[in-house]
C-alpha cells in the first residue's frame, strides 16, 4: 500500500460565498473518482458554506488558524469555530503567513500543537526562500523549519500531518521547481522525518508539492517518488483546471 494521494486547492483571499459554492457544486460533477484525498482550504466566511454544499465529498479546511482556544484575540478564528463551520483542517506556516503576517516558528508550532490536540488535522507548509536556494541553502532551511514545527509532535500524532513543499520563489511566479528539484526536496524531508520519528513513519507520511503547479507539471511532478500530491493555488481557482488536476491524479492513482 502507498501512501495516499492528496491535493489540496489554497484560495487564499478569493471567492465569495456564492463563488464557492458554486466552484464545489461545478466540481462535484467533475470529478469522476474519489479515490484520493481533496481538499479545499477556503475563506473562513466562505468555510460553513462550503463544507455544507462538499457533503463529505471534499476535505474542507482553512488557511490559518489560532493557536488559542478562546479570548480576546481580535481578529482570530479559533479550532472550535472552524470545527463548528464544518472544517477539519488548517495550513499551517504558508510563506504568505510567515512573511506577511510574521508568524515565527514557535507560533507555528503552537498552532500545530493545538491543532492536533483539538482533532484538526496540519497541513505544514515549508519552503526556503529564493535568496536560500540560490545560496544552496535549501536543506538547511527545510531541516529548521521540520524541526521547529513538529517539535514535540508525538509519533502517534504524525498521521494527522501531511508536509507541503512549497519553494517561495515558485509560489504564484509560474515558475515551478522542475520534477527533480522536488523530487530531492521531498526526499531530504523524508529523511529529516525518518531521523526525527522512525523510517516507517516517514514512509507513511504525504509530502505535498506546491508552487506554481498547473495541469501540465503536476504530469510530471507526480511521477516522483517522494511527491504525494499536490498543493495548488493559482489553479485552484478556476473549477475546470482543479479538477482535471484532480482527475490526473487520480488516474495516476488507480
Ligand atoms: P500557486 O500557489 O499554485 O499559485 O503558486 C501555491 C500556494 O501558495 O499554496
Amino acid at each position: 500500500m502507498g501512501r495516499s494521494l492528496v491535493v489540496i486547492g489554497n484560495w487564499k483571499m478569493h471567492k465569495t460565498i456564492g463563488q464557492a459554492r458554486d466552484f464545489i457544486h461545478g466540481l462535484s460533477k467533475k470529478i469522476s473518482s474519489t479515490s484520493i484525498q481533496v481538499g479545499l482550504a477556503v475563506p473562513f466566511t466562505a468555510l460553513s458554506a462550503v463544507s455544507e454544499a462538499s457533503s463529505k465529498k471534499f476535505l474542507i479546511g482553512v488557511q490559518n488558524i489560532s493557536q488559542f482556544s478562546e479570548g480576546a484575540y481580535t481578529g482570530e478564528i479559533s479550532t472550535t469555530m472552524v470545527k463548528d463551520a464544518g472544517g477539519t483542517f488548517s495550513l499551517i506556516g504558508h510563506s504568505e503567513r510567515r512573511r506577511l503576517y510574521h508568524e515565527d516558528p514557535h507560533m507555528l508550532c503552537q498552532k500545530v500543537h493545538h491543532c492536533l490536540s483539538e482533532g484538526i488535522k496540519v497541513v505544514l507548509c515549508i519552503g526556503e526562500t529564493e535568496e536560500e536556494h540560490f545560496l544552496g541553502n535549501t536543506e538547511i532551511v527545510l531541516k529548521a523549519q521540520l524541526q521547529q514545527g513538529l517539535k514535540g509532535v508525538r509519533i502517534e500524532d504524525m498521521p494527522q500531518i501531511v508536509i507541503a513543499y512549497e519553494p517561495v520563489w515558485a509560489i504564484g511566479t509560474g515558475r515551478s521547481a522542475t520534477a527533480d528539484e522536488a523530487q530531492r526536496a521531498h526526499s531530504f524531508c523524508r529523511s529529516v522525518i525518518a531521523h526525527a520519528y522512525d523510517k516507517a513513519t516517514a514512509e507513511r507520511v504525504s509530502i505535498i508539492y506546491g508552487g506554481s503547479v498547473t495541469v501540465k507539471n503536476i504530469q510530471e511532478l507526480i511521477q516522483q517518488p517522494d511527491i504525494d500530491g499536490a498543493l495548488v493555488g493559482g489553479a485552484s481557482l478556476d473549477v475546470e483546471s482543479f479538477a482535471t488536476i484532480v482527475n490526473f491524479l487520480a488516474d495516476v492513482n488507480l
